[in-house]
């Protein structure tokens, strides 16, 4: 499952890997992480990302926060990436390179069986679909639009591969599910 927020032209991101245009959206009646997520046994996500969750909750700084965050907790988090980056004392951090679909295996044993959140970015979650590892596509998308910056999805995927399965309004944003279907 791809889950995230996007700006209405579709970026997660400003060119500086800003998120100051999602901060400032007003969220009022979104649900819990929890719920909207359901039964997630691992997390996947881009070094880029990995490497803004560090530094904007000072990760490497605060032993046991990574657990203390709702949206990382004590799940094991796959992170892609060609080098060699810290991880913070405590946290199931687990890296990866190359080839998606050679990864699979192990994220899926250490999902033991349930969900697989991807929290990004954009190619990755294209590299996903490529392996055919995108099932679900849950999109909040704020009230924003930006010159440019990280794509939310940067891939040609058709209306025959996805269906809109729920379209809920969460104080500001429009929260859109898809389903991914072959
Ligand atoms: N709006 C939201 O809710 C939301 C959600 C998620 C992310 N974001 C933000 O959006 C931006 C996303 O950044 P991004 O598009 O650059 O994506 P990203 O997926 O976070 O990071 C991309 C990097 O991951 C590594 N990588 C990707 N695939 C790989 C593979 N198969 N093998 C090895 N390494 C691989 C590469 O870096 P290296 O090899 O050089 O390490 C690549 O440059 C970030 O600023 C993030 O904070 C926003």
């Amino acid at each position: 499952m791809y889950y995230t927020a996007s700006t209405l032209n579709g970026f997660l991101a400003d060119e500086e890997n800003s998120l100051a245009w999602l901060f400032a959206v007003e969220s009022d009646g979104t649900p819990e992480l929890s719920t909207q997520l359901g039964d997630v046994g691992a997390d996947v996500m881009g070094s880029t990302t990995y490497e803004w969750v560090l530094r904007e909750e000072r990760l490497l700084e605060q032993p046991g926060r990574w657990q203390e965050l709702e949206y990382l907790g004590d799940r094991p988090t796959f992170v892609f990436t060609s080098r060699d980056l810290p991880r913070p004392d405590g946290a199931d951090v687990r890296f990866l390179r190359g080839p998606v679909a050679a990864a699979l295996p192990e994220i899926a044993a250490a999902a033991g069986g349930r969900d697989v959140w991807l929290l990004g970015g954009g190619d990755l979650a294209g590299q996903f679909w490529e392996a055919g590892a995108l099932d679900e596509i849950q999109v909040s998308i704020a009230p924003a639009t930006l010159p440019g910056g990280a794509p939310l999805l940067p891939r040609r995927i058709g209306p025959d591969a996805l269906r809109l399965r729920r379209a809920e309004r969460f104080g500001q944003f429009a929260h859109l599910t898809y389903d991914v279907v072959r």
